[in-house]
């Protein structure tokens, strides 16, 4: 053999070699930037600038208002500062408050708790379903007692909640259902928008999110009452200019609003969402037809319902048993090598996560039986320990790629090819 005969043939076996194991870099898929402008930002910002109206109650937060209430087929919307103060403020809309119970998934961004223990509420953590690693049913309605005031649910890496059950159990209890849909703008279940299952959605626009303008929230709702409740709270207590409730009395509350300057970037963004949206959903489907055919993952679950999936992370399952020793987190990083994007854990659940610990501040110690019940700790979530484990996600840019379906698809296989070698591996770097 020649030397260029074994330089061709060395370069061969390293472009087929996995990249942690010394194969050759390949180009990294998605490398679209997030966020990215869609187009009309600078002109909607040119006229908010020129109008002066920089503060809230605008006639952009009035338009983005309607157009994404109706996007997500509810009746009202309102724009709030961020996605936690949504779920903070829905909660209180409904009245919750000191000491009452609300059910949250274990599994989530520690926000969805916060939210409840932030007003005084105690977050009660409900497990999760292995097929979606979304709240589970069965657990929510075990876990209902005569002090549960509201149950939330969160739709998350790819899947819906299943909403007829909870929308279900919520109405036999008479107990309002709240939708944190910060993953899910522009998902759908049996064809109508997320956030208009429960009696109040709440959305995040942060930076990240599949739809943003850095920072800003959004609540949804059908009910009258709830918006010009909502309303007050997010505007110090004032009532909303227009209202017509003859019941209306000004209330207790605090500064939660958006500025205008949020709703032009956001009412740009809104012109590309749809077909964004679209694209997503497809290659979810891709992606998901192609994980049922590899060896050593799994699809999450696909319910009919899940009419449409637009989400801000994808998961999947890391099948341990056909991997030949190497650990979930070792095909984490042999992953994220092959596709030069971020590959991650799912949220970390609540009952242990480092950024969710109600007593580290004193301000939650309202009484030594509010502290033991807002205590993470007396939870046992197995489900999400196990998903926590197990799941592999990717973020939502890969999804706006139609290569990068077939890229994460070729990775997976050429890793699990390489199993001994990438398990000897991380066996040698253990050691
Ligand atoms: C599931 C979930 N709920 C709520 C939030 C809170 O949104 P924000 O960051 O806008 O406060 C987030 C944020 O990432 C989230 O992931």
């Amino acid at each position: 053999m020649t030397s260029t005969e074994h330089a061709a043939k060395q370069d061969t076996a390293s472009a087929a070699l996995p990249v942690v194991l010394g194969g050759r870099p390949r180009p990294a898929v998605a490398t679209a930037p997030w966020p990215a402008p869609a187009g009309r930002e600078m002109e909607l910002l040119g006229r908010v600038v020129s109008s002066g109206e920089w503060g809230f109650d605008g006639p952009l937060e009035a338009e983005f208002e309607r157009k994404f209430a109706s996007y997500q087929d509810a009746e009202y919307g309102l724009c709030v500062a961020n996605g936690t103060v949504a779920l903070q403020l829905a909660l209180e809309a409904l009245d919750v408050g000191a000491g009452d119970e609300v059910i949250v998934p274990g599994l989530t961004w520690q926000a969805t708790a916060a939210a409840a223990l932030d007003i005084n509420a105690v977050p009660v953590l409900a497990d999760i379903e292995p097929g979606t690693y979304c709240v589970d049913p069965a657990d929510v309605e075990r876990l209902i007692t005569p002090s549960t005031r509201a149950i939330i649910v969160v739709h998350l890496y790819g899947s819906l909640a299943d909403l007829d059950r909870i929308c279900e159990i919520g109405a036999r209890h008479g107990i309002p259902v709240i939708e944190d849909c910060a993953h899910a703008h522009g998902s759908r279940w049996r064809d109508r928008g997320a956030g208009s299952w429960g009696t109040l959605g709440c959305f995040s626009f942060q930076l990240f999110k599949t739809l943003t303008a850095g920072e800003g929230g959004f609540v949804t709702t059908n009910d009258p009452k709830l918006r010009e409740q909502i309303y007050s709270l997010r505007n110090c207590g004032r009532r909303r200019p227009g209202s017509l409730d003859q019941h209306w009395r000004p209330i207790q509350s605090g500064n939660y609003r958006m500025t205008e300057f949020q709703s032009a970037v956001l009412l740009a963004q809104l012109d590309v969402f749809d077909d964004q949206a679209s694209q997503r959903d497809r290659n979810v489907a891709r992606l998901e037809a192609r994980l049922t055919t590899l060896p050593g993952v799994a699809p999450m679950d696909h319910p009919p319902q899940r009419t449409r999936i637009s989400p801000y992370e994808f998961a999947f399952k890391f099948c341990p048993q056909e991997w030949d020793g190497l650990s979930a987190g070792g095909f984490r990083v042999a992953l994220e090598a092959e596709l030069g994007v971020e590959v991650s854990t799912v949220n970390e659940p609540l009952n242990g996560a480092p950024l969710y610990q109600p007593h580290t501040k004193r301000r939650h110690r309202l009484s030594a039986a509010h502290w033991d019940a807002v205590n993470p700790a007396r939870f046992e979530l197995p489900v999400a320990m196990r998903a926590y484990r197990e799941g592999v996600l990717l973020p939502h840019k890969v999804l706006l790629d139609d290569d990068a379906v077939v890229a994460v698809a070729d990775a997976i296989a050429r890793l699990h090819e390489h199993r001994h070698a990438l398990a000897r591996a991380e066996l040698d770097a253990d050691v």
